[in-house]
């Protein structure tokens, strides 16, 4: 597969060609994925959903996004690699988030970081950019902000709320990010800052208008099923494939039906 940079990224926008993305935290899935020729591999920090069982981000550290993207590394073929940081590694001080988006890169081998949030942010973001480290931004409705939103709920709705999500946005432009996601925001908000921008944007439940999709891999697949919101397509129901086979491994191993001769040395 030929390499994706972030330069592929951004010469998408300019040729009016969508942007695939899709969460990924393992090796076998990363083979999965960048067989098809997907452009962006996010290691999200909703791994601590759908890998560890949490109820939300806030729990997972520096150390498990490292971890999860030396797999995703080990089975990528092509995408760019992008990887989350978590909750509280960039927020404290500027050294802290240049120091913590520096092990993703080094220790885990990402190519890019990505964070939550907008003006609040914009330091943390322009140094990490001067490290030479490409940096994704995300606003809407930003997980790691689950306990100020009260919820996971539709950001931007407000005609404040949509200005401020617009300023946001051009104020990451300015800062030096190469992408955006937007995520639970209005259709029309999305469009109006993919419009504005001259970097991509790439929606997860924003609409059509942006410049390429991104979902969790773990939802489209039909694997993580403990809620599901409205933005999700479901494109297969491994979940279910999964329970059958083990339905039928546990019935064959109690009636004798497995191992078969061809399963065994003799
Ligand atoms: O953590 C994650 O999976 C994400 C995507 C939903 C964009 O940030």
């Amino acid at each position: 597969m030929i390499k994706k940079t972030i330069l592929t990224i951004l010469d998408k926008k300019q040729v009016g060609e969508k942007i695939t993305m899709l969460t990924c935290y393992d090796y076998v899935i990363a083979r999965l994925i960048s067989s098809q020729d997907i452009d962006i591999l996010l290691v999200g920090d909703s791994l601590g959903n759908v890998k560890l069982g949490y109820e939300n981000t806030l729990p997972v550290t520096i150390d498990d996004m490292v971890y999860h993207t030396k797999a995703v590394k080990r089975g990528n073929n092509g995408a760019l690699l992008v990887t989350d940081m978590p909750f509280m590694s960039y927020e404290i001080t500027v050294e802290d988030a240049v120091r913590n988006a520096a092990r993703i890169v080094k220790e885990g081998g990402a190519e890019a970081v990505k964070i939550e949030g907008g003006t609040e942010v914009i330091k943390s973001v322009k140094a990490i950019v001067d490290a030479k480290i490409p940096v994704v931004g995300h606003l809407g409705l930003t997980p790691q902000s689950i306990n100020k939103f009260g919820g996971f709920k539709v950001q931007g709705k407000t005609a404040k709320a949509r200005s401020k999500i617009i300023s946001d946005a051009e104020a990451l432009e300015k800062a030096g990010v190469f992408l955006i996601v937007l995520e639970a925001v209005p259709e029309q908000v999305a469009k109006e800052i993919t419009q504005r921008l001259k970097i991509p944007t790439i929606g997860i439940g924003a609409g059509i208008y942006c410049d390429g999709q991104v979902l969790v891999i773990d939802d489209m697949l039909g694997l993580f099923t403990d809620f599901t919101p409205k933005f999700v397509k479901k494109y297969a129901n491994v979940g279910e494939i999964i329970k059958t086979a083990v339905n039928s491994y546990i019935n064959e191993v109690k009636s004798g039906q497995f191992p078969k001769e061809e399963n065994t040395y003799l």
